[in-house]
Protein backbone atom coordinates (compact mmCIF):
# COMPACT_ATOMS: atom_id res chain seq x y z
CA UNK A 1 0.00 0.00 0.00
CA UNK A 2 1.34 3.64 -0.62
CA UNK A 3 1.41 6.13 1.48
CA UNK A 4 -1.34 7.86 0.54
CA UNK A 5 -3.46 5.08 0.73
CA UNK A 6 -2.47 3.83 4.36
CA UNK A 7 -3.25 7.71 4.90
CA UNK A 8 -6.41 7.35 3.93
CA UNK A 9 -7.26 3.98 5.40
CA UNK A 10 -5.91 5.67 8.85
CA UNK A 11 -8.33 8.37 7.99
CA UNK A 12 -11.09 6.26 7.49
CA UNK A 13 -10.67 4.87 10.00
CA UNK A 14 -10.56 7.66 12.76
CA UNK A 15 -13.79 8.59 11.69
CA UNK A 16 -15.61 5.17 11.50
CA UNK A 17 -14.62 4.66 15.09
CA UNK A 18 -15.90 8.34 15.92
CA UNK A 19 -19.42 7.83 14.57
CA UNK A 20 -19.30 4.85 16.93
CA UNK A 21 -18.12 6.34 20.12
CA UNK A 22 -21.41 8.50 19.19
CA UNK A 23 -23.69 5.53 19.70
CA UNK A 24 -25.86 4.99 22.48
CA UNK A 25 -27.51 1.95 24.11
CA UNK A 26 -31.44 0.65 23.20
CA UNK A 27 -31.03 2.14 19.62
CA UNK A 28 -32.19 0.95 16.23
CA UNK A 29 -29.33 1.65 13.77
CA UNK A 30 -28.53 1.76 10.11
CA UNK A 31 -25.53 0.07 9.06
CA UNK A 32 -24.09 1.30 6.04
CA UNK A 33 -22.07 0.10 3.57
CA UNK A 34 -18.29 1.16 1.98
CA UNK A 35 -14.82 0.94 3.89
CA UNK A 36 -15.60 3.91 6.38
CA UNK A 37 -18.42 2.52 7.65
CA UNK A 38 -17.00 -0.61 7.99
CA UNK A 39 -14.50 0.33 11.24
CA UNK A 40 -17.97 1.91 12.56
CA UNK A 41 -19.74 -1.36 12.53
CA UNK A 42 -16.31 -2.90 14.33
CA UNK A 43 -15.74 -0.15 16.75
CA UNK A 44 -19.80 -1.25 17.78
CA UNK A 45 -19.27 -4.65 18.06
CA UNK A 46 -16.19 -3.64 20.27
CA UNK A 47 -18.11 -1.37 22.18
CA UNK A 48 -20.67 -4.74 22.52
CA UNK A 49 -18.38 -6.63 23.95
CA UNK A 50 -16.76 -4.82 26.65
CA UNK A 51 -20.19 -3.45 27.85
CA UNK A 52 -20.09 -0.31 26.49
CA UNK A 53 -22.80 -0.12 24.34
CA UNK A 54 -25.66 -2.90 25.13
CA UNK A 55 -29.22 -3.63 23.03
CA UNK A 56 -28.70 -2.12 19.84
CA UNK A 57 -30.23 -3.86 16.61
CA UNK A 58 -29.10 -2.58 13.18
CA UNK A 59 -30.66 -2.46 10.28
CA UNK A 60 -27.55 -3.58 7.43
CA UNK A 61 -27.83 -1.10 3.55
CA UNK A 62 -26.16 -4.24 1.79
CA UNK A 63 -25.41 -7.55 1.71
CA UNK A 64 -21.84 -6.63 2.99
CA UNK A 65 -22.77 -4.63 5.92
CA UNK A 66 -24.88 -7.69 6.90
CA UNK A 67 -22.29 -10.11 6.73
CA UNK A 68 -19.95 -7.63 8.91
CA UNK A 69 -22.84 -7.21 11.28
CA UNK A 70 -22.57 -10.88 11.93
CA UNK A 71 -18.97 -11.12 11.61
CA UNK A 72 -18.94 -8.47 14.84
CA UNK A 73 -21.89 -9.56 16.92
CA UNK A 74 -24.60 -6.57 16.00
CA UNK A 75 -27.75 -8.42 16.33
CA UNK A 76 -29.69 -7.72 13.01
CA UNK A 77 -33.25 -6.66 12.05
CA UNK A 78 -35.44 -6.01 8.98
CA UNK A 79 -37.48 -2.77 8.39
CA UNK A 80 -41.14 -4.72 9.42
CA UNK A 81 -39.84 -5.35 13.16
CA UNK A 82 -39.28 -1.31 13.88
CA UNK A 83 -41.33 2.00 13.11
CA UNK A 84 -38.29 3.58 13.10
CA UNK A 85 -34.19 4.37 12.87
CA UNK A 86 -32.99 6.06 15.55
CA UNK A 87 -29.58 6.90 13.87
CA UNK A 88 -27.54 6.02 10.36
CA UNK A 89 -24.15 5.84 9.88
CA UNK A 90 -22.78 5.20 6.29
CA UNK A 91 -20.40 6.78 4.00
CA UNK A 92 -19.97 9.10 1.09
CA UNK A 93 -18.38 9.51 -2.33
CA UNK A 94 -18.64 13.36 -2.68
CA UNK A 95 -20.42 15.46 -0.11
CA UNK A 96 -20.95 19.19 -1.04
CA UNK A 97 -21.48 22.12 1.53
CA UNK A 98 -24.82 22.04 1.76
CA UNK A 99 -24.39 18.60 3.12
CA UNK A 100 -25.39 16.73 0.00
CA UNK A 101 -23.68 13.49 -0.99
CA UNK A 102 -23.60 11.11 -3.97
CA UNK A 103 -23.27 7.27 -2.86
CA UNK A 104 -23.16 4.35 -4.91
CA UNK A 105 -19.74 3.53 -5.01
CA UNK A 106 -20.24 0.39 -3.56
CA UNK A 107 -23.77 0.23 -5.86
CA UNK A 108 -25.53 -0.51 -2.50
CA UNK A 109 -27.33 3.99 -2.77
CA UNK A 110 -31.35 1.81 -3.24
CA UNK A 111 -30.88 0.31 0.24
CA UNK A 112 -28.82 3.19 1.19
CA UNK A 113 -31.52 5.56 0.59
CA UNK A 114 -34.24 3.91 2.24
CA UNK A 115 -32.48 3.64 5.52
CA UNK A 116 -30.62 6.58 5.57
CA UNK A 117 -34.09 8.59 4.78
CA UNK A 118 -35.62 6.48 7.39
CA UNK A 119 -32.94 7.61 10.06
CA UNK A 120 -33.82 10.46 13.14
CA UNK A 121 -30.25 11.01 12.57
CA UNK A 122 -27.89 10.50 9.68
CA UNK A 123 -24.70 10.53 10.88
CA UNK A 124 -22.42 10.61 7.05
CA UNK A 125 -18.53 9.31 7.56
CA UNK A 126 -15.76 10.89 5.14
CA UNK A 127 -11.97 11.58 4.77
CA UNK A 128 -11.31 14.54 3.23
CA UNK A 129 -10.58 13.39 0.14
CA UNK A 130 -15.00 13.23 -0.60
CA UNK A 131 -15.54 16.85 0.16
CA UNK A 132 -16.17 19.18 -2.87
CA UNK A 133 -17.43 22.36 -4.21
CA UNK A 134 -20.34 20.83 -6.02
CA UNK A 135 -21.99 17.50 -6.76
CA UNK A 136 -20.56 15.26 -9.98
CA UNK A 137 -16.97 16.69 -9.91
CA UNK A 138 -14.96 13.79 -9.02
CA UNK A 139 -17.63 11.10 -9.28
CA UNK A 140 -20.07 9.92 -11.86
CA UNK A 141 -23.47 9.32 -10.47
CA UNK A 142 -24.77 5.95 -10.01
CA UNK A 143 -28.40 4.73 -11.49
CA UNK A 144 -29.62 1.25 -10.37
CA UNK A 145 -31.75 0.14 -13.57
CA UNK A 146 -33.37 -2.82 -13.83
CA UNK A 147 -31.72 -5.13 -16.66
CA UNK A 148 -34.47 -5.30 -19.41
CA UNK A 149 -34.21 -1.41 -19.25
CA UNK A 150 -30.81 -0.44 -19.35
CA UNK A 151 -31.14 0.38 -23.08
CA UNK A 152 -34.24 2.77 -23.20
CA UNK A 153 -32.92 4.44 -19.28
CA UNK A 154 -29.08 4.79 -20.95
CA UNK A 155 -31.18 7.02 -23.84
CA UNK A 156 -33.45 8.78 -21.40
CA UNK A 157 -29.89 9.74 -19.36
CA UNK A 158 -28.19 10.96 -22.94
CA UNK A 159 -31.18 12.70 -23.52
CA UNK A 160 -30.50 14.86 -19.82
CA UNK A 161 -26.89 15.73 -20.84
CA UNK A 162 -25.80 12.60 -19.05
CA UNK A 163 -22.94 9.96 -19.59
CA UNK A 164 -23.55 6.66 -18.76
CA UNK A 165 -21.00 4.06 -18.48
CA UNK A 166 -22.31 0.73 -17.57
CA UNK A 167 -20.50 -0.53 -14.53
CA UNK A 168 -18.73 -3.62 -15.11
CA UNK A 169 -17.18 -6.01 -12.79
CA UNK A 170 -13.64 -6.44 -11.66
CA UNK A 171 -12.70 -10.46 -11.26
CA UNK A 172 -16.24 -10.63 -12.53
CA UNK A 173 -16.87 -10.58 -16.60
CA UNK A 174 -19.90 -8.98 -17.27
CA UNK A 175 -21.87 -5.90 -15.65
CA UNK A 176 -21.96 -5.20 -11.74
CA UNK A 177 -25.35 -7.20 -10.95
CA UNK A 178 -26.69 -5.24 -7.37
CA UNK A 179 -27.71 -7.25 -4.28
CA UNK A 180 -31.06 -7.19 -5.39
CA UNK A 181 -30.23 -8.01 -9.00
CA UNK A 182 -29.84 -5.05 -11.16
CA UNK A 183 -27.46 -3.38 -12.68
CA UNK A 184 -25.52 0.71 -12.39
CA UNK A 185 -25.12 3.49 -14.51
CA UNK A 186 -22.43 5.50 -13.50
CA UNK A 187 -23.34 8.94 -15.14
CA UNK A 188 -21.16 11.62 -15.78
CA UNK A 189 -22.63 14.93 -15.97
CA UNK A 190 -20.51 18.72 -17.25
CA UNK A 191 -22.61 20.90 -15.31
CA UNK A 192 -24.81 18.89 -12.61
CA UNK A 193 -26.23 22.78 -11.10
CA UNK A 194 -29.53 21.37 -9.94
CA UNK A 195 -29.30 18.04 -7.63
CA UNK A 196 -32.59 18.18 -5.84
CA UNK A 197 -34.02 18.63 -9.07
CA UNK A 198 -31.83 15.93 -11.46
CA UNK A 199 -32.60 13.61 -8.30
CA UNK A 200 -36.29 13.51 -8.91
CA UNK A 201 -35.95 13.69 -12.99
CA UNK A 202 -33.96 10.82 -13.33
CA UNK A 203 -35.74 8.62 -10.00
CA UNK A 204 -39.18 8.96 -12.84
CA UNK A 205 -37.57 7.65 -15.85
CA UNK A 206 -39.34 4.04 -15.78
CA UNK A 207 -37.14 1.52 -15.11
CA UNK A 208 -34.36 3.46 -12.94
CA UNK A 209 -34.93 2.00 -8.92
CA UNK A 210 -32.63 4.88 -7.07
CA UNK A 211 -30.13 7.06 -8.28
CA UNK A 212 -27.49 8.16 -5.41
CA UNK A 213 -28.26 11.53 -4.81
CA UNK A 214 -29.08 11.90 -1.69
CA UNK A 215 -30.43 15.47 -0.62
CA UNK A 216 -31.03 17.05 2.62
CA UNK A 217 -30.69 13.97 4.48
CA UNK A 218 -27.68 13.76 6.39
CA UNK A 219 -27.76 15.47 9.71
CA UNK A 220 -24.10 15.56 10.42
CA UNK A 221 -20.74 14.87 8.52
CA UNK A 222 -17.89 13.92 10.26
CA UNK A 223 -14.72 14.41 7.93
CA UNK A 224 -11.32 12.97 8.74
CA UNK A 225 -8.61 15.59 7.78
CA UNK A 226 -4.81 16.01 8.51
CA UNK A 227 -4.41 19.21 10.29
CA UNK A 228 -0.96 20.54 11.41
CA UNK A 229 0.26 17.42 10.15
CA UNK A 230 -1.95 15.38 12.53
CA UNK A 231 -5.05 13.26 11.74
CA UNK A 232 -8.12 14.75 13.43
CA UNK A 233 -11.61 14.23 13.27
CA UNK A 234 -13.90 17.55 12.13
CA UNK A 235 -17.82 17.63 12.75
CA UNK A 236 -19.93 19.20 9.83
CA UNK A 237 -21.59 21.21 10.94
C1 LIG B 1 -21.93 2.19 -1.21
O1 LIG B 1 -22.71 2.00 -2.33
C2 LIG B 1 -21.52 3.63 -1.12
O2 LIG B 1 -22.58 4.51 -1.06
C3 LIG B 1 -20.53 3.87 -0.02
O3 LIG B 1 -21.16 4.24 1.17
C4 LIG B 1 -19.59 4.93 -0.50
O4 LIG B 1 -19.07 4.48 -1.75
C5 LIG B 1 -18.44 5.20 0.46
O5 LIG B 1 -17.56 4.13 0.48
P1 LIG B 1 -16.17 4.18 1.22
O6 LIG B 1 -16.45 4.44 2.65
O7 LIG B 1 -15.60 2.81 0.96
O8 LIG B 1 -15.33 5.25 0.60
Amino acid sequence: MTEAADQTKLLKQLVGQAAAERVQSNTVLGLGTGSTTAFAIATIGERLRSGSLTNVRGIPTSFQASVLAKQHGIPLITLDDVDSIDLAIDGADEVDPQLNLIKGGGAAHTREKVVDALAKEFIVVVDQSKLVDRLGSTFALPVEVLPMAVAPVTRALIALGGKPDLRMGIRKDGPVITDQGNMVLDVTFENLSDPAELEKTINNIPGVLENGLFIGLATIVLVGEIKDGQPVVRQIP
